[in-house]
């Protein structure tokens, strides 16, 4: 399976996200072993979904809490997203880990939490510039997927976003994603054996229609995870479609 999805992160408001739903749907043709996801801010998760109804496209939120209910102030469940109509939901988003402090240990709880409700988590992993340069980058990708030995198998998106991509317009080379991908389907296999090889791995950070083609040429890349060139439907489209027809 492939998928790509759109991070909108703190982006659009009612309005914008109902137009935008109303010109991708006006072009989106699903396809068979291609998923099409938006991720947009907690606000926007139902209008998305009710807009998205019927039109295949699968919403995601960005975040969650691991706990069901609770005194948890400006947190959100896993329970409460599957009742906006969520299909998954990004956990360990860079953002998430280097500006609020997310950590391995929480990751644990929230996917297990995910399972427990259903969604279909996607754990986003990657390097900073800093780590990259002193020589650490597969380490780092190593320490961040033990999270999986210690959840056990489960259904599962992957996506590697290297810090230092992501909305710099810096795209990584094909020979970085490469190894790195390469890297991570072989670490998939040590955690999970076979479950682990049925796990697409998206390539995220600097994602455009004018480099995602040569992207998808990579080997075991899977599709994507979209920030700044998800927020316009038509380059949207274009990403879909060319996963669609990377298959
Ligand atoms: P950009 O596509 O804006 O670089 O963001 C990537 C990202 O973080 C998606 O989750």
């Amino acid at each position: 399976m492939k998928i790509v999805i759109a991070n909108w992160k703190m982006n659009m408001l009612g309005r914008e996200a109902a137009a935008f739903c109303e010109a991708f749907k006006a072009d989106y043709t699903p396809k068979a072993g291609c998923e099409a996801g938006i991720a947009p801010p907690f606000t926007l998760l139902r209008e998305v979904a009710v807009h998205a109804a019927g039109s295949g496209v699968k919403v995601f939120a960005q975040n969650a809490y691991f706990e069901p209910k609770g005194a948890f102030t400006g947190e959100i469940s896993m329970g409460q997203l599957k009742d906006a109509g969520c299909h998954g939901v990004l956990l360990g988003h860079s953002e998430r880990r280097h500006v609020f402090g997310e950590s391995d240990e929480n990751l644990v709880k929230k996917l297990k939490a995910a399972w427990e409700y259903e969604l279909l988590p996607v754990l986003c992993i990657g390097e900073t510039l800093t780590q990259r340069d002193a020589g650490f980058t597969l380490d780092v990708l190593h320490k961040q997927l033990e999270v999986l030995n210690a959840t056990g198998p489960g259904p599962l998106v992957l996506a590697y976003e290297p810090v230092w991509a992501i909305g710099t317009g810096r795209v990584a080379e094909p020979m970085q994603i490469e190894e790195v991908h390469a890297f991570i389907h072989d670490e998939l296999w040590r955690l999970w054996s076979d479950r682990g090889l049925e796990v697409p791995i998206q390539y995220g950070g600097s994602v455009t229609p004018d480099n995602f083609e040569g992207i998808l040429k990579v080997p075991f890349v899977a599709g994507g995870l979209v920030g700044g060139a998800s927020l316009d439907p038509a380059k949207f489209l274009k990403l879909v479609g060319q996963t669609q027809a990377s298959l």
